[in-house]
């Protein structure tokens, strides 16, 4: 008789968006006549850029032609991709990764999801509270969260690291010791991010502790600041201590498309045993790559011309962005986020509750935005809107929540 993996069962709803969209729906079922602007979902809406494009054209008239045809693709990813990514995101910031430290994949929520299967179920992990919900329910699903406990909304064997305002949006050093910890910069939800000597100190501490960092920089594209780090590695050190997660979905728009890669450096060890080998063996058992014409589309954002076209969607955002953060401040809204992310995190006014914002916004101003408290229990209180919509779309949503 077969068994389950009964950790599923632990597993609390997919709550957040599916209550979202119960009330909107609702909402438009009894007000037909009101447009509803959505800043919730961590969706991009340009399309992909003109560069992309073209390389995705030629590489499917590539497919077609008997000369050209590509099968199943190299085990870690094509060559000329993973040669890009070592030059323009990392050669470029003095940091060098040798090509078989980047392993391509589908995404970033795949190997954020999946990373955690070669390490044993005995390690303890450490979350940002908020967080991004795949690292912990990934964990979930392995068995290495103990039990949920849905009054606090938090997993007994979870290490949490509360982001609030009194802590800067940003964590501190847990006082219990984790095995596994996992960082995003610059963050989803909160929009923030950490500068390179508030990161030296993560790297130094894992190395000091023996645990493993998981850094998602996802939304590394978006950093203006300048003490900003794009890569962890930036940090000295951290090859001995830190995983890399990328993606291409917020920086050129591949949400739907699916392109990303993790990097772990060879002198990233357990005694003997480096990780880059046991994911290499992980990767090479369970993933039998993403496609070549997706490839190619990726490497189109690292030539001159792709660069331009994706720095110019990014700065398309970014003034969503400071449309959103300057117009609440304006309106006396205490604000975070949105310069170096395209997350606006904002404190509830009048000590309303995440779900009770949410609901006066969708009935007064008719704007959908994700209530904090659905990405972890510090997060209750506050409120996120996303970047990701159109500029008149932006701006109307603003001038509605201003007249409030
Ligand atoms: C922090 C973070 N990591 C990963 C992802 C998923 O990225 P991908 O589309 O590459 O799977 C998201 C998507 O919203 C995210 O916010």
């Amino acid at each position: 008789m077969f068994k389950i993996n009964e950790n599923y069962l632990k597993l609390p709803g997919s709550y957040l968006f599916s209550t979202i969209g119960r009330k909107v729906k609702e909402f438009t079922l009894e007000n037909p006549d009101k447009k509803i602007i959505r800043l919730g979902i961590g969706d991009v809406t340009l399309p992909l850029a003109p560069a992309v494009i073209s390389a995705l054209h030629n590489a499917v008239d590539e497919m077609a032609n008997k000369d050209t045809f590509k099968g199943y693709p190299p085990e870690l990813g094509y060559e000329f991709l993973r040669q890009a990514i070592a030059d323009h995101d990392f050669k470029s910031r003095g940091v060098t990764i040798a090509l078989d430290e980047i392993f391509i994949s589908d995404g970033a929520k795949s190997d954020s999801g999946n990373i955690g299967e070669i390490f044993d179920v005995d390690n303890k992990i450490a979350v940002c509270d908020p967080v991004y919900p795949v690292y912990v329910d990934s964990n979930v699903m392995a068995g290495r969260t103990g039990e949920y406990l849905p009054d606090l909304g938090k997993w007994t064997n979870v290490i949490y690291m509360p982001c609030t305002k009194e802590t800067n949006f940003a964590p501190e050093l847990p006082k219990e010791e984790p095995d596994i910890i996992y960082l995003c910069f610059p963050n989803n939800p909160t929009g923030s991010t950490i500068t390179k000597a508030e990161l030296q100190k993560w790297v130094d501490y894992a190395n000091k502790v023996g645990a493993v960092i998981i850094y998602d920089a996802a939304y590394e594209a978006y950093i203006s600041e300048e003490n900003v780090p794009h890569t962890i590695y930036e940090c000295e050190g951290a090859k001995t201590c830190a995983i890399e997660i990328r993606s291409f979905s917020k920086n050129a728009g591949f949400t739907g498309t699916r392109l990303g890669f993790t990097v772990i450096p060879k002198e990233l060890k357990s005694g003997d045993v480096m990780l880059n080998s046991l994911w290499a063996r992980r990767h090479g058992t369970k993933f039998n790559g993403a496609p070549y014409i997706i490839q190619a589309a990726g490497a189109s954002i690292y030539t001159e011309e792709g660069k331009r076209q994706t720095k110019e969607q990014i700065a398309y955002y970014m003034n969503n962005a400071k449309v959103i953060r300057e117009g609440l401040s304006a309106a006396g809204y205490s604000v975070s986020g949105g310069v170096n992310a395209p997350y606006i995190w904002l404190k509830t006014p009048d000590s309303m509750t995440s779900w009770e914002f949410f609901d006066y916004l969708l009935k007064e101003a008719n704007v959908v935005g994700t209530p904090g408290s659905g990405f972890g229990p510090s997060g209750e209180g506050y409120f996120r809107l996303t970047a990701f919509g159109t500029y008149e779309n932006t701006l109307e949503a603003i001038e509605r929540i201003k007249r409030l």
